[in-house]
């Protein structure tokens, strides 16, 4: 039997497993998938059991999407780009490392048709996933990209990727069109950003990358000021049918029960 993992740190919320062991199953694919939490220390012999086919391939999410690299072969174009890993496997022996957060959020705009084109794109956060969601923008052609993050030094090292981004202080609202939640903010329920939105006029877009709280405050705050809202959990959902696509060369069906499972 192949075995899969998802490591992290914490990783106790992590659907993965869910989504993945329905698939596994559904393509009568002999295989299993768990979730482990690691420490910064074991991140090498984690990479052994991989070498030694111990383990078939690996989700990689927060925080090692980017301390993972070094320990790899070959990256994907967007790993490169976005210099964040959440998907690994042996091949030809060389540890290889993708990124399919990126093709997810793409997938996701595209399956709600959310136009990007010409749009004033806000996103609040400078955090690990925060390099896929510009990636995918950039393809996507916004007219701009401003970022704002409580600890601003941090959006330094996402100014040294992508030459197109502007940066606002934290709680300056700038103009937009599409704003997202790219924080950790929300994840447990009651918090909030403190962000003033009451003045942003109107026909706005508010994504939450956040899925597991279904609607943060963040996204009630977009709804009673009558804007378009969404949550991260299509992007989830398309990051993991790509991984599994990548691993069993398999497209994976997203059907009623896939959305089902993530209700919990
Ligand atoms: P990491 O920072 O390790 O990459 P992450 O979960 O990917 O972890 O990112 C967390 C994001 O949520 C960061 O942008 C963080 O802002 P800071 O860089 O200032 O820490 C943001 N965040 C977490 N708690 C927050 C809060 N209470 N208010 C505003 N932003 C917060």
């Amino acid at each position: 039997m192949k075995k899969y993992l998802v490591i992290g740190n914490p990783i106790s919320h992590s659907l993965s497993p869910e989504l993945h062991n329905y698939w596994l199953k559904k393509n009568k694919i002999d295989g299993n998938y768990n979730k482990e939490k690691l420490e910064d220390k074991d991140l090498d012999k984690f990479i052994l059991r991989l070498r030694n086919r111990e383990i078939s391939g690996a989700n990689i999410t927060i925080p090692f999407k980017k301390k993972i690299i070094s320990n790899l072969d070959k990256l994907s174009r967007e790993a490169e780009i976005t210099q964040s890993v959440n998907t690994i496997y042996l091949k030809d022996d060389k540890i290889i490392g993708d990124n399919t957060d990126v093709i997810g959020f793409e997938l996701a705009i595209q399956e709600i048709k959310y136009d990007i084109t010409g749009k004033k794109i806000f996103i609040i956060g400078a955090g690990g996933v925060v390099s896929s969601l510009i990636c995918a923008l950039n393809k996507m052609k916004p007219s701009s990209i401003i970022l704002s993050n409580r600890t601003k030094n941090k959006t330094e090292s996402l100014k040294d990727l992508f030459r197109n981004l502007t940066v606002v202080d934290w709680k300056e609202i700038p103009k937009f069109d599409m704003v997202i939640n790219a924080t950790s903010v929300g994840l447990n329920d009651d918090e909030e950003l403190g962000l003033d939105f009451s003045k942003i006029g109107k026909d706005k877009f508010f994504y939450d990358v956040i899925y597991n709280p279904n609607r943060t405050n963040f996204l009630k705050t977009g709804e009673k000021l009558g804007n378009k809202t969404e949550n991260g959990k299509k992007m989830f959902i398309h990051q993991a049918a790509q991984a599994f696509k990548i691993w069993h060369g398999v497209e994976p069906k997203i059907d009623q029960n896939v959305l089902r499972l993530l209700e919990k």
